[in-house]
């Protein structure tokens, strides 16, 4: 479709996309509503936060480099952070002051690539806490540690030397609150065979298993999901010609393929030894985020977004960015390991382009009926536009959602904050950001009364960018 024919849908984006972010810490003084007094503790986010390096604009909303914000919620006051996380493309760049690495969809003349075969992770998917450290994710790369307060990086978090830099590991490891275990995996692009690497370390931080699985093709896969006993990879055939980056100076992002004659497979694993299970045929959709994984008797209950084709072209070019953002929908996807077959499909029905979807965080690998996710009100319209709504779904159906108002839109994962008192209550937290300023806020909504709107908002002193996953620990 011609530029021309492409309305805007997303009016200031580009104010909110590249905000001038600075480094800083400070007390929230600005709060509208009343921020509930049992969330008490540390959020975090990260999300990729510059854009340019010199004269070199970056075109996917992948290239940015990673920047973290917490939120330090102590009694009665709230303090911001927010700092880059300083990795090797990060402090090369700084240095240089000018572009140095090919990132995920910018190539350049002379760039540089880690060894020569995989882009420099600018560590911006994701922060978890484990154990007593921070970790801040990149794409297929070894995270690298945050100092919890203040998010200086402190370096490489290897699992004391259980991993090396060069382990593919994905930016959505899943961490059981329960027994202590972190479980990950990661693809290995490289070499005539594909695989995927499964790893867990058990709950004193030793890597209890590391196993392979071969892979009938190289795809590019970015989140799983783990029950009490299994490990799910849904692998859509979004495929990866590795030799186009090598031979043809090709991005990560146009030497991917969308391959749906190939179909998607659910590759299920033994999550205790890695051992496969089942692969089992799924379709020709794309997975790009899980939302939880249970059993339920001798069956096994995946649910994910599934979207009709990948997403990854839609984050570019900068600043227009999801022209014609595929749909999606939450699919609940019930299989059989007997028999090694999916016995129920279950597509909730919503057509808001959803992505970022959250659980409460203590029912991951258990049954669970509500979530979270963000959506585009205006899908299915062609021209650019952005997150704009927080969607409260439920199993059995029902949904109900937050619309910004126009000029405003949302970011950051919704994080699901529990309230100790009151089973049925809790809160979820996500940014909204105002084109008209532009100002930056935290906003807290009742978890199963979005539809009413923030019951408080945190607003910050300088815009900061839009964020990708988020986490929170309570104190
Ligand atoms: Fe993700």
């Amino acid at each position: 479709m011609s530029n021309a024919l492409l309305q805007d849908h997303a009016p200031g984006l580009e104010v909110c996309l590249f905000p001038d972010v600075r480094e800083e810490s400070y007390i929230v003084d600005s709060i509208e509503g009343d921020v509930p007094g049992y969330i008490r503790g540390h959020y975090y986010l990260n999300g990729p936060a510059k854009f340019e390096r010199g004269d070199l604009k970056y075109r996917n909303w992948l290239d940015g480099d990673g920047m973290v914000c917490c939120l330090r919620f102590d009694d009665g006051q709230i303090r911001f952070t927010n700092r880059f996380v300083r990795g090797r493309k990060f402090q090369q760049e700084e240095e240089q002051g000018r572009a140095v690495f090919a990132t995920f969809g910018t190539r350049f003349d002379g760039d540089k690539m880690r060894r020569g075969i995989a882009t420099e992770s600018p560590y911006n998917v994701s922060v978890y806490r484990y154990r007593d450290a921070l970790i801040a994710f990149g794409e297929q790369s070894v995270p690298l540690e945050l100092n919890p307060e203040t998010l200086e990086t402190m370096g490489e978090f290897d699992f004391d030397r259980q991993l090396n830099s060069l382990s593919p590991f994905s930016a959505h490891p899943k961490i059981d609150s329960r027994s202590g275990e972190f479980m990950n995996f990661g693809i290995s692009f490289a070499g005539r065979q594909p695989l995927v690497n499964y790893y867990r370390f058990d709950a004193n931080g030793v890597l209890a298993c590391r196993k392979r699985a071969t892979l009938d093709h190289a795809c590019s896969i970015h989140d799983f999901a783990v029950s009490e006993h299994y490990a799910v990879i849904y692998l859509s055939p979004y495929v990866l010609d590795a030799s186009a980056m090598m031979g043809e100076g090709k991005s990560t992002m146009d030497a991917l393929e969308w391959r749906p004659e190939l179909g998607g497979t659910l590759l299920v694993l033994n999550r205790m030894d890695g051992e496969e299970v089942a692969r089992i045929s799924i379709g020709d959709r794309y997975c790009l985020h899980t939302i939880n994984c249970f059993e339920d008797a001798n069956r096994l209950v995946l649910d994910v977004i599934e979207l009709e084709r990948p997403v990854y072209d839609q984050y570019q070019v900068l600043p227009d960015m999801f022209n014609d953002v595929p749909f999606g929908w939450p699919v609940r996807i019930t299989m059989e390991l007997e028999t090694r077959r999916v016995v129920d499909r279950q597509q909730l029905d919503y057509h808001g382009a959803p992505d970022f979807p959250a659980i409460d965080p203590k029912l991951e690998t258990q049954a669970y009926d509500d979530f979270w996710m963000l959506g585009i009100g205006t899908a299915g319209r062609p021209g650019r536009k952005f997150l704009d709504t927080l969607v409260h779904a439920n199993w059995n159906g029902a949904i109900e959602e937050y619309r910004c108002p126009s000029g405003c839109y949302v970011g950051g994962e919704p994080v699901f904050i529990a309230d100790p008192h009151d089973a049925s209550g809790g809160a979820v937290m996500c940014q909204e950001m105002d084109s008209n300023g532009p100002t930056s806020s935290f906003v807290i909504f009742r978890a199963c009364d979005v539809s009413h709107g923030p019951i408080a908002r945190l607003r910050l002193r300088t815009p900061v960018h839009f964020g990708f996953h988020a986490s929170f620990y309570a104190r």
